[in-house]
């Protein structure tokens, strides 16, 4: 008998979690929120479990992307089309290069809370509780804010329902009909050198299609919707559990399609483990320098006992420095155990560093080197990487140096707007689609 239950986690050891100062008022809160519906439905969950099956054994690649930490203020028509604009032609570029389907998957609709290494933040010489996302307190540095509110989880709840919705009402409406690729050029990329780019090569899949329906006497199939999923990091568990419900088929997290977790709570004994294990949902582990092969071998007999394909993916984020090391040891180990999970390259957050003034960064080029390398350690074991995962938005920010406009450490104060860590502005996320269907020649 399975006695698993979503509360379970609270049996266990469980890090990264806020400290909140009224235990009714989060009472009140969970009860609330495991009585709203649904955001998402197990029927399309299991149809991302097929997609990711099919990555893991090189049929598929996934593109998973979105913002560091979403905000609750950027829940607004234009920076969700703008941010399922980017993943579009962004896939639009891979299908290309890599002659193989796309699944998009943002980082997106729930995407709230954070991991913090300090659980307090201190400025001017007063202490408050860290950020840890709008699930669970304000950004902004003030004594109220930072008290984690519990009311929040229903705000994110309902600001991640508005986003899901509009997105799905956009792709309903055909707004990712591949026979308008044009309709998803950002305004401020139409004289950018990979916007221009992305242009011609769009208009070249059009003269494409229009042949082959001239061809075939009809319209190709298939073309008029694309899917598109919804991941993000399972950290607050009384979110997480409120929004897993019990279905004839067992349990699943229906606030996303593709739930995962950090590297920061991957213990095999915490209660994040303990929580992630019970659900049907696909999920994802980040895998850093700190995971031991034991542990990796221990966490897959712990989340996908059955072996079930698309189950498992394991994100690897080393960085440029440690994936030579670290990569080959972990892909022979769970070979030699007889697996096949999903890889998926994350190479942004091994990059991060601090400028000299302060200022979280990455390079263009050191993210680009870690997804070859990459590349080409799943090709000399034998092994497949079947996505990448990145954090980008649709907007123009300064956060990242490098890239086809050269941004510089100097440049970062135009427009850095993430509270957490630095995304790939459209244009340097597009150069990156082009930079992966070039190395995909390759490898
Ligand atoms: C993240 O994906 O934003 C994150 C915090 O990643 P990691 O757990 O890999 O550090
Ligand atoms: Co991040």
């Amino acid at each position: 008998m399975n006695l698993w239950h979503p509360n379970n986690w609270k049996n266990h050891h469980t890090l990264q979690q806020p400290v909140y100062p009224d235990e009714n008022a989060l009472q009140d809160a969970c009860n609330e929120l495991s009585k709203l519906p649904p955001l998402v439905t197990p029927t399309e969950i299991e149809n991302l479990k097929k997609y990711l099956a099919e990555a893991s054994l090189g049929k598929r690649f996934i593109l998973q992307g979105g913002d560091c930490s979403e905000s609750f203020a950027d829940c607004c028509a234009e920076k969700i089309t703008n941010k399922l604009k980017v993943l579009l032609q962004m896939s639009l570029i891979l299908v290309q290069g890599l002659g193989m389907p796309i699944s998009r998957i943002g980082r997106i609709a729930g995407q709230y809370a954070k991991p913090r290494s300090e659980d307090l933040e201190t400025l001017n010489g007063v202490s408050l509780p860290s950020y840890r996302g709008d699930l669970i307190n304000d950004a902004f540095f003030s004594e109220v804010g930072r008290v984690p509110n519990p009311q929040r989880m229903l705000q994110g709840y309902g600001l991640s329902s508005l986003t899901l919705n509009y997105i799905r009402a956009l792709v309903e409406s055909g707004f990712a009909d591949l026979h308008n690729p044009d309709q998803w050029q950002l305004p401020f990329l139409t004289h950018a050198k990979n916007g221009v780019r992305y242009h011609q090569q769009a208009s070249q899949l059009l003269k494409s299609i229009k042949l082959l329906e001239i061809l075939s006497g009809g319209p190709a199939q298939n073309l008029e919707k694309v899917e598109f999923f919804t991941s993000h990091e399972a950290l607050l568990l009384h979110y997480e559990a409120a929004l897993t419900r019990k279905t004839t088929n067992g349990w699943y997290n229906l606030s996303t399609h593709f739930p995962w977790i950090g590297m920061r709570t991957g213990q095999i004994e915490s209660g994040h483990v303990e929580y992630i294990r019970g659900i049907k949902n696909p999920v994802a582990i980040k895998v850093g320098p700190n995971m031991q092969a034991n542990q990796l071998l221990k966490l897959i007999d712990i989340i996908d006992p059955h072996r079930e394909p698309g189950k498992l993916t394991l994100i690897h984020r080393f960085g440029i420095s440690n994936i030579s090391d670290n990569l080959p040891i972990l892909i022979k180990t769970v070979q030699q155990f007889g697996y096949k999970p999903l890889w998926i390259c994350d190479p942004m957050h091994g990059n991060t560093h601090a400028t000299d003034t302060g200022i979280k960064t990455r390079e263009f080029k050191d993210i680009s080197q870690e997804l070859e390398l990459a590349l080409k350690i799943h090709q000399d074991n034998q092994s497949i990487l079947g996505g990448v995962h990145l954090e980008l938005t649709g907007e123009y920010v300064t956060e990242c140096v490098g890239g086809a406009l050269e941004l510089k450490e100097t440049d970062l104060n135009t427009n850095y707007r993430s509270t957490v860590d630095p995304r790939l502005n459209a244009e340097q996320a597009l150069e990156m689609a082009f930079v992966i269907a070039e190395m995909a020649k390759f490898y």
